[in-house]
């Protein structure tokens, strides 16, 4: 794979592992991410170029992207995989939390897809990817900031994606389940299911280079049962929420085993 490949909050988790993967294909990466320390140790382990970037920032967005572009070459592919999860009752949620959570995951989105269009759309080619979340079709108690986040990328990848498919940039969002991440401290997987490692959203994204589509659950298995899900009556859906332990996972989990991720998280 001859691409250039930049990566956002790819220091550490799915971005890593994404990155690690993309390399094994041959690609040349660039990684960026809040924490610079992070980003550096991520950048020597895997031999490839690092940056320090806050997605928030549309100058440090600019910066990051202009960086990639002069040091490693033209942009090809963009993968929006920074985020953050704060869990807990929505009333008890500081609307602290609740801003940095929607510029990360909602604002940082957005803004790397216009910049990256900006980019690629004169040259006729080039893939954003958004890491979205099945989350952000699942509605979850204790998730509801976050569950709000994700379906805001996926519809915002959809509706860009349909904006701007003649020309010749693909715009596609990625709705990993429960993975193997710092992000999930403290939570319970739920019930019979088995959670995915970063791995398996890193070959998901590499697959998705390759042959690009508009949208990839991880594991596809859950993604058609979610599509499926979300036809039936809310008594159902909610019977479906309790069978798996969805009702309680993000209200009923080890705040102390949270602790450091929360810490990171509020900066
Ligand atoms: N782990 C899961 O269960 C899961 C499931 C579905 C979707 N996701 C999504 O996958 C993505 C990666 O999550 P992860 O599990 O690898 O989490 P993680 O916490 O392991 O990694 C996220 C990285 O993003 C960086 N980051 C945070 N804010 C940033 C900012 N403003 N600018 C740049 N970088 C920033 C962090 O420093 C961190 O290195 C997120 O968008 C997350 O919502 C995760």
């Amino acid at each position: 794979m001859s691409k250039v490949i930049a990566i956002t909050g790819a220091a550490r988790g799915i971005g890593f592992a994404t990155a690690r993967a993309l390399k094994a294909k041959g690609a040349t990466v660039a990684i960026g991410d809040i924490d610079e320390t992070a980003a550096k140790e991520a950048g020597e382990k895997l031999g490839v170029a690092a940056f320090t970037v806050d997605v928030t920032s549309r100058d440090s967005f600019t910066a990051f992207l202009d960086a990639v572009e002069s040091e490693v070459g033209p942009l090809d592919v963009l993968v929006n995989n920074a985020g953050i999860m704060p869990i807990g009752p929505v009333t008890e949620e500081s609307d602290a939390d609740a801003r940095r959570c929607l510029d990360i995951n909602v604002h940082g989105v957005m803004l790397g897809t216009k910049l990256a269009l900006g980019r690629m759309t004169p040259r006729g080619r080039g893939h954003i990817i958004n890491i979205a979340s099945l989350a952000g079709v699942l509605p979850t108690p204790g998730l509801a900031l976050y569950n709000a986040s994700k379906a805001a990328v996926i519809l915002f990848t959809d509706a860009t994606r349909l904006e701007v498919q003649s020309t010749g940039v693909h715009v596609s969002a990625v709705l990993p389940t429960f993975t193997n991440t710092e992000l999930i401290a403290g939570t319970q997987s739920p019930k019979g299911q088995k959670n995915c490692e970063p791995e398996d959203i890193a070959a998901a994204v590499v697959e998705l280079i390759g042959t690009p589509r508009p949208q990839v659950a991880v594991p596809r298995k859950l993604g058609r049962q979610a599509k499926l899900g979300a036809l039936f009556p809310d008594r159902f859906k909610q019977a479906i929420s309790r069978r798996y332990g969805l009702d309680k996972i993000f209200l009923e989990y080890d705040a102390d085993a949270r602790k450091s991720y929360d810490a990171r998280i509020r900066g």
